[in-house]
């Protein structure tokens, strides 16, 4: 008999970034990140008692095996001490599926590892404890660090720092006092390529070890989090568009000043970005962008002016021959049945 357990986990985008790691999958700053609300992962684990004697675990992702995923999962699961009981009695299969399309550009390791680490936790005798969210936020940053954020919407906050009570490098933790004017944020994903990245994020923390502006960039980073968190609460847009704005650059600029330098951004996403530039000059609405580690643009506004953004992504952003646009709004997180 085969007990099932269904996870959907949203994916995020950082306003504030993660980028560079040490020891064990903890950050070498504080980052902080809006909760999607549509692109998520959807895993299905069925557990069925063991029959031989070796761990299984077989991972299908939209129908098909991914042993090479299924490998990084049972890797992970091994690791993790508080997976043992589950791993020793049962044999594991994982269906999983993404809400978005897979070649979006749109980051799937944060959803995907946020609902595999709260599934397996789920799935353990673990999980009767009343810690069991961070339990769980905890165990996804093992996986992925941008996964432990994805447990709390609509901003989650990741990493110590310093007069924020009970932030932690370990887990993330939800950003609680926000203002009516982020309360229903808007995230419009541009998705400029759709092709593998050349440089994995994986690589690019690694690059951050001997970066010669390491130090000022995870300074300006812890900065940039402990005014977001107080642009949160006072509801300040033209503070909040110059850190994220800032920070996408930032996390770009340290690409591109690395020993191995490299560039991700591509013409389009440039042009983009200065399209956002002129239009909010030329409007004074409260639109900004943000970058993750590739090229796609994501766009950032409030519900509240949506109307009057739409002109500008239909008329200005058509000549760009876009791969596709995703359209996304703050999030709650996951949940689990
Ligand atoms: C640029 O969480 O994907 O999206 O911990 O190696 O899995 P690993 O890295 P990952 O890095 C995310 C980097 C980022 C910024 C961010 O999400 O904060």
């Amino acid at each position: 008999m085969s007990q099932i357990i269904t996870a959907r986990f949203p994916s995020n985008i950082a306003l504030v970034k993660y980028w560079g790691k040490h020891g064990n999958q903890l950050p070498c700053n504080a980052s902080l990140s809006m909760t999607l609300s549509r692109a998520h992962t959807e895993v299905k684990l069925y557990y069925t008692e063991k029959k031989g004697k070796d761990a299984q675990l077989e991972y299908l992702f939209e129908g098909q095996p991914n042993e090479a995923f299924g490998q990084r999962v049972l890797r992970y699961a091994q690791r993790q001490p508080v997976f043992a009981d589950l791993l020793y009695n049962f044999d594991l299969r994982f269906e999983s599926k993404n809400s978005f399309p897979h070649s979006a550009g749109i980051a799937s390791s944060a959803s995907a590892f946020a609902a595999i680490a709260a599934i397996l936790l789920k799935a353990s005798p673990a999980s009767d404890t009343d810690d069991f969210i961070r339990l769980a936020s905890r165990l996804a940053r093992l996986g992925s660090g941008s996964a432990c954020r994805s447990f709390y919407g609509p901003f989650a906050q990741w990493g110590y720092l310093e007069g924020i009570n009970g932030s932690s490098d370990e887990f993330a933790v939800p950003v609680t006092d926000i203002h009516d004017n982020f309360k229903q944020l808007r995230d419009t994903i541009l998705i400029v390529e759709d092709e593998p990245k050349k440089v994995s994020s994986s690589v690019g923390h690694g690059l951050m070890k001997h970066h010669p502006f390491a130090r000022s960039r995870f300074a300006q980073a812890n900065d940039h989090c402990m005014k977001m968190i107080s642009v949160l609460k006072n509801g300040d847009f033209e503070a909040f568009i110059s850190i994220t704005e800032r920070e996408a650059l930032s996390l770009h600029a340290m690409m591109m000043t690395s020993g191995n330098y490299y560039l991700l951004i591509k013409p389009d996403t440039v042009r983009i970005i200065e399209q956002v530039f002129q239009f909010r000059e030329a409007t004074g609405l409260p639109l900004c962008f943000t970058l993750d580690a590739g090229p796609n643009v994501h766009l950032l506004y409030p519900e509240s002016v949506r109307d009057k953004v739409r002109p500008f992504l239909e008329h200005y952003l058509q000549q760009y021959g876009l791969k596709s646009v995703i359209d996304d709004q703050a999030g709650v997180g996951g949940e689990i049945y």
